[in-house]
């Protein structure tokens, strides 16, 4: 029998808790029901169920009780009503916007999106007749500029990739509504355990599960979070006959990612503070771009939305993208890969990765510089970390 979720609990109590599915095996790890479709004692049982007359599953691509594991306790974490799980992020960006959205609507997005969010606008969206207008997204009268009367979504990553600049969720979806449009936040880089958007106002959240939810680098997946009108109907109807859906083999490994999320991104959130620190008395470093740093421009904001800082540090090296390859190519313990989230650290040049199909005009807008490093920063010890790095900095 499933646990009755109490309001009250907490995000590690919920990520532990929350949907915790059984079968009649009395089995206390959730099971994991790899089947692509589901069995009827007679016709017309089955027709009982395909009708919806009578409850069950019919086929994995519209519901699978592992997935469904999964969507139900990210939505109570997230306090959402409704999570349609998908194949991906990018799943998830893209169900959102073919689900709610048609040919001749305007979407506004911030500037510096992940680059693979830009190109779906840019290149899908695009040629299907959805524009996309970007703006700088600390930048709230641009948000309110850009506004057109056919303009339905808003749409942010707080924190964005690479910089982690961070946008003030309850004003923006003020700006939002006041003109009739939703805001959907990519809530990627935080996870419910340090930021929850529904609460502060947006109407969607999009989920990279490749990221903190696994947590240890396996599987890639996503999911979308709202209300139970558009994500429980809408989305999920545009799932359920698309079927960008998640294997309930990487439900499952997302649902027990996210019973250690809540002390994964404590740890995440310790370590990347002292690496920061460390990076910005270093003279080889510009800049260093960490919201938890106390003269951050948004510090105060951060502290004041979220519940933690997060794990990702991004800082420019003096001398350009020689100086930050060098960086790169002195690592010997930290990965050199784009993915993050990963108990491992990994270390990425997003100039030339994460944002190298994005033109370089984009790039600069976003402030995406040629010496900008981005590291995210695993639950490895943190001096190991740091000696890594210290590595290529010429220490
Ligand atoms: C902020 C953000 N959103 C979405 C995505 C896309 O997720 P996926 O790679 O799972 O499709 C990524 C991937 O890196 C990301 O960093």
């Amino acid at each position: 029998m499933d646990l009755e979720i109490d309001p009250g609990w907490g995000s590690a109590t919920l990520g532990i808790r929350a949907a915790e599915p059984r079968t009649g095996e009395r089995e206390h790890s959730a099971a994991v029901h790899l089947t692509s479709s589901f069995v009827y004692d007679s016709a017309a049982q089955a027709a009982a169920v395909f009708s919806g007359a009578e409850a069950g599953n019919i086929y994995s691509r519209f519901t699978n009780p592992t997935v469904a594991a999964f969507e139900q306790r990210l939505a109570a974490m997230e306090g959402a009503q409704a999570c349609v799980a998908t194949a991906s992020g990018m799943a998830a960006i893209m169900s959102t916007l073919l689900a709610l959205l048609k040919a001749g609507d305007h979407v506004v997005a911030a500037r510096t999106l992940f680059g693979s969010t830009i190109n779906l606008f840019n290149n899908v969206f695009g040629r299907f007749g959805v524009t996309t207008t970007y703006v700088d997204p600390a930048d709230p009268a641009a948000w309110s500029a850009a506004l057109r009367p056919n303009t339905r979504l808003l749409f942010v990553e707080t924190p964005n990739n690479p910089l982690g600049d961070i946008v003030d969720i309850r004003a923006l979806a003020g700006v939002a509504h006041a003109a009739g449009a939703l805001l959907a936040v990519d809530n990627c880089f935080l996870t419910p355990v340090l930021q929850q958007p529904l609460r502060l106002g947006a109407d969607l959240v999009i989920h990279s599960a490749t990221k903190y939810l696994d947590g240890q680098g396996r599987c890639v997946g996503g999911a979308v979070l709202g209300d139970a009108e558009r994500v429980g109907k809408d989305v999920f109807g545009f799932m359920r006959t698309a079927g960008p859906c998640m294997s309930p083999f990487n439900a499952w490994v997302f649902l027990k990612g996210l019973e250690t999320l809540s002390l994964r991104m404590r740890a995440h959130c310790e370590s990347a503070l002292q690496l920061a620190i460390w990076l910005r008395r270093h003279p080889a470093v510009e800049h260093v771009h960490y919201t938890g740093l106390p003269d951050h421009p948004q510090h105060e904001l951060a502290k004041r939305q979220q519940k933690g800082f997060g794990g990702i540090v991004s800082f420019e090296v003096r001398g350009g993208r020689e100086a930050a390859w060098k960086v790169i190519d002195a690592v010997k313990m930290l990965s050199i890969t784009a993915n993050l989230g990963d108990t491992r650290s990994t270390i990425t040049h997003p100039a030339t990765t994460t944002h190298g199909r994005i033109s370089q005009e984009a790039r600069q807008l976003a402030g995406i510089s040629e010496g900008l490093v981005r590291v995210a920063v695993g639950l490895e010890d943190v001096q190991d970390i740091v000696a890594d790095l210290a590595r290529g900095l010429g220490e």
